[in-house]
């Protein structure tokens, strides 16, 4: 597929911008398209985030690139004090409206408009951070992980959740095929907007996904550095620890 097919994605200085005008864009109809898409398993592999993390009560989670919000309700509603924070309002909007009925007896998440490469918190500020969905779509994954290692406690954890790329390679050719042909449908007929669905696959093609990842994440001294995988390793969820 060649970059064409999906004005989203462009890398350099245009890249963050184009992420947000598409998730601004598309904010209305997201959770809709991720249950059609994903046959509502998205919600799964959300939740192995908190069976993974075993968050004591009242720990502080950071979710970022929380979008519409579903990471942060599902820890807010395990008793986690809970942090949301994306780059796009219309997705904060939805967020902020799903809050009234979504934490019914417990305490809402707080969302907040921040960039992941530029976070508006203290270091050493959280004992959880997840990212669901979001590292996939920075400009700079380095940038974004070192960010996400300053604003995380020593002996707290970083857990990724992203799209994978399986090791088997039929496996990888039907999912590849899924993600060219069958998401954009989907993106048209909800949305009307094919090109917003095509960016995944080629923001996954230019992602060092669950592996490379993993090395990154070696490189910054992490420790109990391991990987989840999902269906084959078409998802993925990456676990570590930072040193205390
Ligand atoms: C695919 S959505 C994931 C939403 C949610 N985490 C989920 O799993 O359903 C990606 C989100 O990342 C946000 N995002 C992308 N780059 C970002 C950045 N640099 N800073 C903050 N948010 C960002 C987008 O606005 C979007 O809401």
């Amino acid at each position: 597929m060649s970059t064409e097919r999906t004005s989203y994605y462009q890398a350099g200085e245009t890249r963050a911008e184009n992420v947000r005008t598409l998730f601004d864009r598309i904010a209305r109809k997201y959770d809709l398209i991720n249950d059609v898409q994903s046959a509502g398993m998205h919600r799964v592999w959300k939740k192995w985030l908190w069976k993974l993390s075993q968050p004591k009560p009242g720990a502080k989670v950071l979710d970022l690139c929380c979008g519409t919000g579903d990471i942060a309700f599902f820890f807010a509603h395990q008793g986690c004090v809970v942090t949301g924070a994306d780059f796009s309002t219309e997705m904060l909007k939805v967020a902020r409206e799903r809050s009234a009925s979504d934490c019914r007896g417990k305490i809402a998440p707080e969302f907040l408009q921040a960039d992941v490469l530029q976070l508006p918190f203290e270091d050493e500020s959280f004992e959880i951070i997840t990212i669901g969905y979001g590292l996939r779509n920075l400009a700079d994954f380095d940038a974004g992980l070192k960010e996400m290692t300053r604003v995380l406690k020593p002996g707290g954890q970083l857990l990724i959740l992203e799209f994978g790329k399986p090791d088997n390679s039929i496996l990888r050719a039907a999912y590849y095929s899924y993600l060219n042909l069958a998401v954009p449908l989907f993106g048209l007929i909800f949305c009307g907007d094919m090109k917003a669905y095509a960016y995944i696959l080629e923001s996954l093609k230019h992602y060092p996904a669950q592996r490379g990842i993993l090395e990154m994440l070696d490189g910054l001294g992490y420790a109990e550095n391991r990987i989840e995988n999902f269906m084959g390793g078409t998802m993925s969820i990456n676990r570590a620890v930072k040193p205390g």
